[in-house]
């Protein structure tokens, strides 16, 4: 009989080389692919777990991301952080996990999020890109406007 590890093994298969993003707060892998400007019509080879169960997350569900041949580069896993911040992220060499690393949350965080007020200087025709302080309970303030988010962040992903 096949032991439950190696089923659990067989739902996502391991990978030669990429990346793994494991631990992904569950119902967040989309918004993942999302910050990793993974879309529809992408040709990168793709693997998607959602809600496998997780002995280490405590809502005991987790999702997981796998990217083949591509090596994620610390501003995108920086990014991770804000909405997965107990991701953990593998880099993949000839199947062996050959870096793995916490996600960390960035001080600043620009361009991927935008802020709420529709008169922030960031949402208007002018060349400002968003900008925002990461505070602790991960919330994010507006640099300009000083707007704040502090509940799903992910909707204001740009
Ligand atoms: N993985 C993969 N392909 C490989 C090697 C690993 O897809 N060739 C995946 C594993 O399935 C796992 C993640 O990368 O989701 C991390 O692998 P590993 O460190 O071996 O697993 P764990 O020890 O369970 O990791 P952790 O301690 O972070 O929970
Ligand atoms: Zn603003």
């Amino acid at each position: 009989m096949m032991s439950d590890k190696k089923k659990e093994e067989l739902r996502v298969r391991s990978i030669r080389n990429g990346s793994v993003i494991d631990h992904i707060t569950a119902g967040n892998a989309l918004n993942v692919l999302k910050i990793l400007d993974i879309t529809g019509v992408t040709t990168a080879i793709v693997s998607v777990a959602m809600n496998v169960p997780s002995e280490r997350l405590s809502s005991g569900r987790k999702d997981i991301v796998k990217i083949e041949d591509r090596e994620l580069i610390p501003e995108e896993v920086d990014k991770i952080a804000l909405i997965a911040p107990q991701a953990t992220i593998n880099i993949i060499r000839d199947y062996e996990v050959a870096k793995k690393s916490l996600v960390e949350l960035p001080r600043i965080i620009s361009r991927i999020v935008r802020c709420p007020n529709l008169n922030c200087i960031s949402n208007s025709n002018e060349p400002v890109y968003s900008k925002f302080r990461v505070m602790d309970s991960v919330a994010l303030r507006c640099s300009y406007c000083e707007g704040i988010i502090d509940k799903d962040i992910a909707a204001y992903l740009i």
